[in-house]
């Protein structure tokens, strides 16, 4: 297995592609029809160059060659992670045994249907993002959206590839699908409900890198320990790139922070929007709605489907190998809040397997902690009262044990009068959404940045802030 990319290639890969005839013919059918997707469903905005990362090897230490490149001409290509020699399976039924390089019969449905789901989120993003460029806040931030649009291009990429390689007829027909649902479509949507929302401010696209390209995160962990290798390990070099997306997000709120809290030291009050600000109490709703439907996105807290995934050793736990205990888990048990119909919080004891998906979010949850953490220094730092903080993980969901019940940030469960004249004060409102839209104004100049969000403290690889990142028409 080559560290190095075969750049000379039609498709960019190190898995000798050209040793397998039929593969890569069926992959170069493919390639044009994901040319097409592309110039239909991914950004609108044109350029002459973009000063993005390409791969360039999947070693630990200088992945990456940064350079001008026109998007349309990015090299899409099929880079999995080195093998790890005699890598053992690390959990469930199969635990020890030598993991698998092909797909095992007996699993092949299922496996199937874990990479469909991954793969169906991937171009979902980069359609909701598609208009963004039009109102990008600089060159450095529009250079971001393109670099995650092609690597989310990419991860789609991986995943056809898996299925091209592994899955047969039924493999191939998944794959055109994956081109064919399209986000937000009212006949063909995508699977999942977070993918079908619009991105439709810059605001949001921060809020979607961090929260929502972090469910990626933890959803690729447990690929990543997946007993079929070459999923693992297409996995691990996914989570590489994916972050930068995060990187975006984080630094994204952490920026248009740091500008609110500006405006308000600047003019002496919480009501900036008239100076050209986000109020505190709009991005604090942003959060509580990025945050919900990301939440959603970990399925129900209960479920057989994660067990039996996990006991196949398809699906492992967020750092499945540094967890101490039997790694099977049917001896375990766990504890759940459910909200009970008179209003109150009822504990229940349930299996630790049937649990999977609550554990991972709650590894999720942690991490989102430190996320709100970071922003409010800055407010304490500025010396602002306002503290944001994370809803209720009841709150605003549509999927699992609290889809049905209305639940407040606090975590009060409420009925629906009260739900509905709350959700003003916790979600944006249309009010809210046109006002944000509103400061979208794209400032192409270069080392030039609009009036909501504070520059980044540092450029990339290097780069000052004012370096020419996008070559526009
Ligand atoms: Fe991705
Ligand atoms: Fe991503």
């Amino acid at each position: 297995m080559p560290e190095t990319i075969d750049y000379d290639a039609r498709i960019p890969n190190n898995v000798d592609l050209s040793a397998n005839r039929r593969l890569q013919r069926a992959l170069e059918g493919w390639q044009p029809k994901f040319m097409n997707w592309w110039g239909e469903m991914g950004p609108t905005l044109e350029t002459q160059g973009v000063y993005l990362r390409t791969a360039v090897s999947v070693g630990r230490e200088g992945w990456a060659h940064f350079d001008h490149v026109v998007p349309e001409e990015y090299r899409w290509g099929i880079f999995l992670a080195e093998r790890e020699p005699d890598r053992r399976i690390a959990f469930g039924e199969h635990r020890g045994e030598p993991v698998w390089q092909q797909v095992p019969g007996e699993y092949r449905a299922e496996l199937q249907r874990l990479i469909v789901i991954q793969g169906d989120t991937e171009p979902a993003s980069v359609e909701q993002q598609r208009l963004l460029g039009l109102t990008a806040p600089s060159l450095y931030d529009l250079r971001n959206l393109f670099q995650v649009n092609v690597e989310e291009g990419r991860h789609l990429w991986a995943m056809v590839y898996l299925l091209h390689a592994y899955f047969g007829r039924e493999g191939r027909e998944e794959a055109e699908a994956l081109l064919y649902r399209n986000s937000g479509s009212p006949d063909t949507p995508r699977i999942l409900g977070a993918f079908n929302e619009e991105t439709a401010d810059w605001l949001a696209f921060y809020m979607f890198t961090y929260f929502t390209d972090r469910d990626g995160k933890y959803q690729l962990g447990t690929l990543k320990e997946s007993a079929f290798d070459p999923l693992s390990r297409t996995c691990e070099f996914m989570l590489k790139e994916e972050a930068h997306h995060m990187f975006v997000g984080t630094t994204g709120v952490d920026r248009v922070v740091t500008r609110s809290a500006e405006l308000i030291r600047e003019h002496d009050t919480d009501d900036i929007a008239s100076h050209g600000g986000i109020p505190l109490g709009i991005i604090q709703k942003y959060i509580n709605f990025h945050y919900s439907v990301s939440l959603d996105l970990f399925g129900s807290e209960t479920s057989t489907n994660a067990a039996n995934y996990y006991t196949a050793g398809l699906k492992g736990r967020w750092l499945e190998t540094r967890r101490k205990d039997d790694h099977k888990l049917t001896d375990d048990s766990g504890f759940l809040d459910r909200p009970g119909d008179d209003g109150t919080w009822v504990q229940e004891e349930v299996q630790k397997i049937l649990l999977l998906n609550l554990d991972l979010r709650t590894e999720y949850i942690a991490d989102c902690q430190s996320g709100v953490k970071r922003w409010n220094r800055i407010l304490e730092n500025n010396g602002i009262d306002f503290r944001f903080r994370l809803p209720h993980p009841g709150f605003n969901r549509d999927v699992g044990i609290n889809a049905g019940h209305h639940v407040t940030p606090d975590g009060t469960i409420v009925d629906e009068p009260t739900w509905q004249r709350g959700r003003k004060h916790w979600l944006p409102t249309d009010e809210d959404l046109t006002f944000v839209r509103s400061l979208m104004i794209p400032v192409h100049e270069r080392g030039k940045i609009a009036g909501w969000v504070a520059p980044p403290a540092g450029g990339i690889n290097g780069k000052p802030f004012d370096y020419e990142y996008v070559y526009l028409t």
